[in-house]
C-alpha cells in the first residue's frame, strides 16, 4: 500500500520569522500517529532551507527545495545545485512545477537533466506534470500528461525516489479544485502511462500527489480516490492550521 505524501510548496512567500513560526505550529499541532500514515514535507524558499533544517531536526518532517540546477557547481549565477541543497539539509526537491514551466520556460531535456542530477546527488524528487485550461478544453489532457511523463521517465531513470505531482494548471491558486472524479481519472491515466513506460510493478508503487487548491475541506475526498496518494499544497500550506487540516484529511482518507 502506498503511504500518503503531503508536501507544502510555500513558493515565494513568508519571511524567516514567519517560516519559523509556521514550523513551530506544525511541530506542535500535528496529530498523534501522523508519521505512520503520512509522509509530510515543507518546501520553503532556498535561503530558509538551512535554518529550517536545524529547526526540523528530529521532527520527521521532510525538507524540500522548490527547484535546482543540474550542474554540481560552477559559473551559473543565481542557480543552486542538488549538492548545495543536501548541504543545506534538504532531502527532496520539486522539479518542473508549472510556474517553472510557464514563467521560466523550463521543458524537456532541461527537466530530465535536473531530475537525473537531483537523484544522482541523493535527493528525492517531486516531478510536476499537468495541463492548462486551454489544453483541457481542447481535449488534450491525456496527451499533455503523457508528454510530461515521457520528458523524464524512461528505462534510464528509476522512479524509486520519484513522486509524481499531477497539478492541473487551471486549479493552481484559483480556488477551482479538480473534482475527485477528475483527479482520479487523470491519476489513473498517469499510472497506466507509467505501466507502459516501465511495468505494472513500478506503476503500482509510484506515488502520485494531486495539487491545485487542496484545502482541509476537500483533502479527505480527493485522497480517498484510489490513485491519489497525497497532495502538493500551495496556498493552504502557509498556515499551520490549514496544512494540519489537510494532513488530518489524509489520515482519514483510506
Ligand atoms: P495551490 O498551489 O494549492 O495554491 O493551488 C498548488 C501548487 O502550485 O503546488
Amino acid at each position: 500500500m502506498r503511504k500518503f505524501y503531503v508536501a507544502g510548496n510555500w513558493k515565494m512567500n513568508l519571511n524567516l520569522a514567519e517560516a519559523k513560526a509556521l514550523v513551530d505550529g506544525l511541530k506542535q499541532g500535528l496529530p498523534a500517529g501522523w508519521q505512520s500514515k503520512v509522509d509530510v514535507a515543507v518546501c520553503p524558499p532556498a535561503y530558509m532551507l538551512a535554518p529550517l533544517a536545524a529547526q526540523l531536526k528530529g521532527s520527521n518532517i521532510g525538507l524540500g527545495a522548490q527547484n535546482c540546477y543540474f550542474e554540481p557547481k560552477g559559473a551559473f549565477t543565481g542557480e543552486i545545485s542538488p549538492q548545495m541543497l543536501l548541504d543545506a539539509g534538504c532531502d527532496s526537491v520539486i522539479i518542473a512545477h508549472s510556474e517553472r514551466r510557464q514563467y521560466f520556460g523550463e521543458a524537456g531535456d532541461l527537466l530530465k537533466k535536473k531530475v537525473q542530477a537531483a537523484l544522482a546527488a541523493g535527493l528525492k524528487v517531486i516531478y510536476c506534470i499537468g495541463e492548462t485550461l486551454a489544453e483541457r478544453e481542447a481535449g488534450k489532457t491525456e496527451a499533455v500528461i503523457s508528454k510530461h511523463l515521457r520528458e523524464v521517465c524512461g528505462p534510464d531513470l528509476s522512479l524509486d525516489n520519484v513522486t509524481i505531482a499531477y497539478e492541473p494548471v487551471w486549479a493552481i491558486g484559483t480556488g477551482k479544485t479538480a473534482t475527485p472524479a477528475q483527479a482520479q481519472e487523470a491519476h489513473a491515466f498517469c499510472r497506466s502511462e507509467i505501466a507502459k513506460i516501465y511495468n505494472t510493478n513500478v506503476a503500482a508503487k509510484v506515488r502520485i500527489q494531486y495539487g491545485g487548491s487542496v484545502k482541509a475541506d476537500n483533502a479527505c475526498e480527493l485522497m480517498g480516490q484510489p490513485d491519489v496518494d497525497g497532495a502538493l499544497v500551495g496556498g493552504a500550506s502557509l498556515k499551520a492550521a490549514d496544512f494540519i487540516g489537510i494532513i488530518k484529511g489524509a489520515m482519514e482518507a483510506r
